[in-house]
């Protein structure tokens, strides 16, 4: 008797790896693989802000499953595989660099408040930033100096770390230029992805409007996360006008109705 390749294994069954604030990594279903699940939280300043924002796991699913699959075939190496359903997707098992990695563009949030720049100023050249990802710490801002000698990663990772978010920035902010969205900032992470015997860096986690500020270009309208740390409402709105200014949603999906349906 023939058994199909891949069983399906019902979510409450799968082995939890990892609960962050906005996904679940569960087993994959083979080793070396693992699902990402997009679950509805919102949360801002880590954490102390939180709020279950219906359909905002669906959107960021496809929006980040969209990018990925562009970053992939333009040859910058990421995590992602393939989506699975609405809210899951299949990607390869990293160790994660514990940075998170901000490259601007503009002048917005953090930056504008430390060093007293308005927000919108278009930044002299792009700027990377490093924090440590340790949320018991708040995320401190981290130098590359901290980065090494604390053994997070090394000079080798570090210049591979920013050769790929340069990569990103460039493709993002083109990407997001032809549908009328400013990339202001984003965040990524990075992960080591171990393949016999060799490593190689490569992109993990999102990238969403959870991760981006993303300006709408005429009008300078937030598109983004800012919406619900601002309390400005219209968040998944905004979400779903990225995704359909991208082509991923036709009119008339509802990603609070069941989820948006595959646009052939
Ligand atoms: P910041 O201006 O608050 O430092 O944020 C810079 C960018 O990083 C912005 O696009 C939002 C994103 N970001 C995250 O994805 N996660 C975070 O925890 C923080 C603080 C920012």
């Amino acid at each position: 008797m023939d058994f199909p390749k891949t069983r399906y294994i019902p979510m409450n069954r799968r082995r939890r790896i990892y609960e962050g604030k906005a996904k679940v990594l569960f087993e994959g279903p083979e080793p070396g693989t693992l699902v990402q699940h997009f679950k509805d939280d919102a949360t801002a300043f880590n954490a102390k802000k939180h709020e279950i924002i219906d359909g905002k796991g669906v959107l960021n699913n496809r929006i980040s499953e969209y990018i990925f699959t562009q970053l992939n075939s333009i040859g910058v190496p990421t995590h992602f595989i393939k989506r699975l359903n609405m809210r899951e997707q299949l990607i390869r098992e990293v160790e994660i660099i514990p940075l998170e990695v901000v490259v601007r563009n503009v002048a917005a949030g953090s930056l504008s408040q430390k060093l007293g720049i308005e927000e919108g100023t278009q930044l002299p050249r792009s700027i990377i930033e490093f924090y440590y990802k340790n949320d018991k710490l708040n995320d401190p801002m981290v130098s590359e100096e901290h980065i090494t000698a604390f053994g997070w990663a090394t000079p080798q990772e570090i210049d591979d770390i920013m050769a790929l978010a340069i990569r990103v920035n460039d493709f993002l902010t083109g990407l997001f230029l032809g549908v009328g969205i400013r990339l202001v900032d984003f965040k990524m992470e990075c992960g080591r992805l171990y393949e016999g015997e060799m490593m190689r860096i490569v992109v993990a986690d999102e990238i969403s409007p959870d991760s981006c500020r993303l300006w709408d270009i005429k009008s300078s309208d937030k598109m983004d996360k800012d919406r619900f740390r601002r309390d400005m409402g219209g968040l998944i709105e905004a979400y779903s006008e990225v995704a359909r200014r991208l082509g991923i949603l036709t009119e008339g999906d509802n990603p609070k109705a069941g989820g948006p349906k595959l646009v052939s």
